[in-house]
């Protein structure tokens, strides 16, 4: 007889359902175990007798065998300890078969029998809950597991112990709950930030818009500091938002607790990233940081100092919000719609442009280093502004600075208005200006004449693509909606033209 048990093996954030079958036949004793496992599923028939072992239960001297249907599905990770003891356990008649036919199982057993929590629960959940299945994982892992659903059956017991005394009747686990993360740490605020008028205006435009920002400047202007304070003016995410979110975190195995938070996620690796650490792949696909930062913030200081390829690789995500890793076995899709926020000094000694200084090496100092970002990815930054250094006068002054909360304010309006407008629009996945196509965004913003005449001009004069045409056109309607006015004006499209194209490095 074969008893089978429902899992998931994960494709991007898709949780694709796999059979575990378990068959225990007469014959010399043996564990096979089959189906494209990779060394941490091989691994799990060590842990799976251990475990079986510390809860009093021990296999009979049989052929044992476990296959992973479909069998040519590659299997990674160690969430397949948990069916397939469940399978075994069901085999010699420990737990009653059916009480499995009703659920999907996940986790990894410790060799004491403890169930340890594992990635993806979140989106495993999700595929129980479309299935209509219930779900069995690590007590750890159940409140991840709550998020999906008031419906769906969720056992979260501490132990396989626990688990056969919930299946048998004898003592019932608790349903865990939905738990939000309480952010204890609060976020910097941008009241400390003194003068620097023009970037701090730019940042709560890409804040209201979702658009990329590079800030180009001498050291210690105060780049670092302003860009970090972005997530004090962005709003939270919204409910749809928050679940795409936490898929991605839950699969990459950053839910700490499993409890979700709605602060816009901000990431900031460090110029030694790799490859693959950006965009995503590895021997495991995981998400990259580009992924982590979905529907939230990437932010890249020292932009030229990341390997130009590293770089070039982000210009596919840029784009289409979306990054597709193929390998040989696999080809993965993570959502990947970021904001881009970059940080750069104008050359390597950082004071090029900066009144009475000349660099040691010319003007080569400022186009060398400037050259490492290509122009195709600069292509796709729309604000650019540059941050000179911050004059005695300001800093010794008295600190009046706007708060986060009123800029928040105005940013929260803003986001408001583009999220009716898309979704009056039949977009209602579209939430900002930004994430927006070029024939909605051109039907959005409707120029004037007097626009029309400036844009041409523009267009012509700086040689604007038409990516840049739209993004120009993107960030007017953002500059439109901070001011609550429903026409894009001629004063819109400049101030969005000054962004692109006025700063030191163009
Ligand atoms: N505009 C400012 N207002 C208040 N403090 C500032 C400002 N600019 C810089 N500082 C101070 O200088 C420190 C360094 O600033 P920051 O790290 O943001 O500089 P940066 O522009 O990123 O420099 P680098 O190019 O070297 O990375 C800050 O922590 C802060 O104490
Ligand atoms: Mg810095």
């Amino acid at each position: 007889m074969v008893t089978r048990v429902a899992t998931v093996a994960f494709q991007g954030i898709e949780a694709v359902p796999v059979d575990v079958q378990v068959q225990v036949a007469p014959g010399l004793p043996k564990f096979l175990l089959v189906g494209l496992p990779d060394k941490a599923v091989k691994e799990s028939s060590e842990r799976v007798h251990a475990a079986l072992y510390a809860s009093g239960l021990s296999l009979p001297p049989r052929r044992i065998t476990v296959n992973l249907a479909p069998a040519d599905l590659p299997k990674e990770g160690s969430h397949y300890d948990l069916p397939i003891a469940l399978g075994l356990m069901a085999a010699i008649g420990a737990i009653p078969s059916d009480a499995l036919s009703r659920h999907l199982a996940l986790g990894e057993l410790g060799l004491d029998g403890r169930l340890a929590p594992t990635a993806g629960v979140l989106p495993a959940a999700i595929a129980a809950a479309a299935r209509e299945l219930g779900i069995i994982c690590a007590a750890d892992s159940g409140p991840e597991a709550a998020w999906a659903g008031d419906e769906i059956d969720i056992i979260a017991p501490e132990s396989l112990l626990a688990l056969c005394n919930h299946l048998g009747g004898f003592q019932l686990c608790s349903r865990p709950v939905a738990r939000r993360r309480v952010e204890i740490a609060g976020l910097p605020d941008l009241s400390e930030v003194r003068g620097q008028e023009v970037a701090r205006r730019a940042l709560e435009v890409a804040a209201a818009g979702g658009h990329n920002l590079l800030l180009i400047g001498p050291p210690g202007a105060g780049k670092s500091m302003l860009a970090s304070r972005l997530p004090s003016i962005l709003p939270p995410l919204d409910p749809r938002e928050l679940l795409d979110v936490s898929m991605i975190q839950s699969i990459a195995g950053e839910l700490a607790g499993g409890a979700l938070s709605d602060r816009r996620p901000f990431r900031a690796p460090h110029h030694s990233a790799s490859m693959a650490a950006l965009v995503g792949g590895g021997l495991r696909v995981r998400p990259g940081e580009v992924s982590l930062a979905h529907n939230g913030v990437l932010f890249l200081d020292e932009l030229p100092e990341f390997a130009p390829g590293v770089l070039d690789s982000l210009r596919q995500p840029l784009e289409s919000g979306e990054t597709v890793i193929a390998r040989a076995n696999a080809r993965v899709t993570f959502p990947a719609r970021f904001q881009l926020i970059a940080a750069m000094n104008p050359c390597k000694c950082g004071l090029a442009g900066t009144p009475g200084h000349t660099c040691r090496r010319g003007d080569a100092c400022a186009a060398d280093y400037q050259a490492r970002v290509s122009g195709p990815f600069l292509d796709r930054i729309d604000l650019r502004v540059d941050v000179p250094a911050v004059s005695a006068a300001d800093m010794i002054g008295p600190a009046d600075s706007e708060s986060s909360a009123t800029v928040a304010g105005r940013v929260g309006q803003a986001r408001e208005l583009q999220r009716q407008r898309y979704a009056e629009a039949g977009e209602p996945r579209i939430f900002t200006n930004a994430a927006a196509g070029p024939t909605l965004i051109e039907k959005v913003v409707n120029p004037d004449k007097e626009s029309q005449a400036l844009l041409l001009q523009a267009a012509e004069r700086f040689r604007l693509s038409a990516r840049a045409y739209h993004r120009v056109l993107k960030v007017a309607r953002t500059l439109a909606d901070l001011a609550g006015v429903e026409r894009v004006a001629r004063p819109h499209i400049a101030e969005a033209l000054s962004y692109r194209v006025g700063f030191a490095g163009a």
